[in-house]
């Protein structure tokens, strides 16, 4: 009798090759004859995917040969001091600007041919507020929804939904110029969500705003995407890229100079700090002794807690042999901790610069060197 589930394909090594990369989801297997595709149930459809954007204006080239692929559904980050090329990246993939080269697939669009398309599935919310400062917030929102076609209740009852899960409720009837900044903000990002954007751009959507404030952006964000938004967003803060970015682009002067999700790039930079604290201080020196043997690097004591001493490691795998070893020779350990480095070290090592976290004012002055061809 033929049972579904106890039927076998046998498929050894001589008949059929497993073709894997390693990278991608799909596994071919070839049989001899004929050769078939397994793939995830639900192969990551793409949210944007771009190759070999360039963007020049003059001699400078903005943007200068970045490619992307950015699953749906997700939160990416595009982080870079000022000038790296987040602004005109953005402009290019929300159809505002046209790119000088490259090809790009907007939610499985074509920015080249089908801009339309994709105009009517995302939004942006810029760099600078663009909501009406002499309106209430209550009424840059319903004329937002009425030039998306909305009747007036309908406009007035989107509105207040917004406003109240913005925490902008009371100020709702207030004009716009009198917002903090932060509440502007929500504002701003609220403007751009009337309709839920399959693909909501935010540039910098929280510089200059105080931690609170920042926190409430993050949280929509959140809330955005476990609605089935995808977010890229541009920062210059290393912190946020880590808390809210599922991938992060670290980009400067036009380029991708980095790739991955936060663990990724601070695991990328190879080391890590290995601190750990002695039962008795006393035996410090041979402890030190123990641990410079094995981990090839040198120790430091702390200034502070004569028990506690740390190291920069390459090879984190050795630190489990280092206290196998500190056992071994009787010295107890009360504690200890492998901590990753942080972004900012990420981004010294990858650009030999720390990132700027400040305004934009002031960047011309600081950048006007322009690398010949780019
Ligand atoms: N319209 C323009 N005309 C000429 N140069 C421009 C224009 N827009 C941007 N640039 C230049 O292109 C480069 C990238 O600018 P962009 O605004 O994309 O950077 P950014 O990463 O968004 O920086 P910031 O953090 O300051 O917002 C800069 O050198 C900038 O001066
Ligand atoms: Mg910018």
């Amino acid at each position: 009798m033929k049972n579904k589930s106890t039927v076998k394909h046998r498929v050894d090594e001589e008949s059929a090759t497993i073709i894997n990369d390693g990278t991608t989801n799909p596994i071919k297997i070839e049989l001899k004859n004929t050769s078939f595709v397994l793939r995830d149930k639900e192969p990551k459809q793409l949210a944007i995917e771009a190759k070999g954007l360039v963007k020049k204006f003059g001699e400078k080239r903005a943007v200068d040969g970045v490619d992307l692929a950015i699953p749906k559904g997700t939160v990416y980050g595009f982080l870079g001091p000022n000038g790296a090329g987040k602004t005109t990246t953005i402009r290019i993939l929300s159809t505002l600007l046209k790119p000088d080269d490259g090809r790009v697939s907007i939610l499985g669009y074509d920015l080249a041919n089908e801009a339309d398309e994709i105009r009517k599935r995302v939004s942006l919310t810029g760099q600078f507020a663009s909501v009406d400062e002499d309106l209430s917030g209550l009424e840059n929102l319903v004329m937002i929804g009425r030039l998306l076609g909305f009747s007036r209740k309908e406009a007035k009852e989107r509105a207040w939904e917004l406003l109240s899960a913005f925490a902008l409720e009371e100020a709702g009837k207030q004009q716009v110029k009198n917002y903090s900044g932060g509440m502007k903000r929500r504002l701003d990002i609220a403007a751009s969500i009337v309709v839920t954007p399959e693909l909501l751009f935010l540039d910098e959507p929280t510089t200059g705003l105080d931690p609170r404030s920042r926190n409430q952006v993050w949280d929509i964000v959140r809330m955005l995407v476990s609605l089935g938004t995808t977010v890229l967003l541009t920062t210059q803060y290393l912190d946020e890229a880590d808390q809210i970015a599922d991938r992060i682009a670290v980009i400067d002067h036009g380029r991708i100079i980095a790739e991955g999700t936060s663990r990724e790039l601070k695991a990328s930079v190879g080391t890590g700090v290995f601190q750990l604290r002695l039962k008795v201080p006393e035996e410090s020196e041979r402890a030190e002794e123990v641990l410079s043997g094995k981990l090839q690097t040198e120790i430091h004591f702390s200034s502070t807690d004569s028990s506690a001493m740390s190291a920069q490691v390459t090879n984190t795998a050795l630190v489990a042999e280092a206290i196998s070893e500190l056992t071994k020779e009787g010295i107890e350990v009360i504690d200890f901790s492998l901590g990753q480095p942080s972004l900012d070290e990420v981004f010294l090592s990858l650009t030999g610069n720390p990132p700027e976290e400040k305004g934009s004012e002031g960047y011309q002055e600081r950048n006007h060197h322009t690398e010949g061809g780019g």
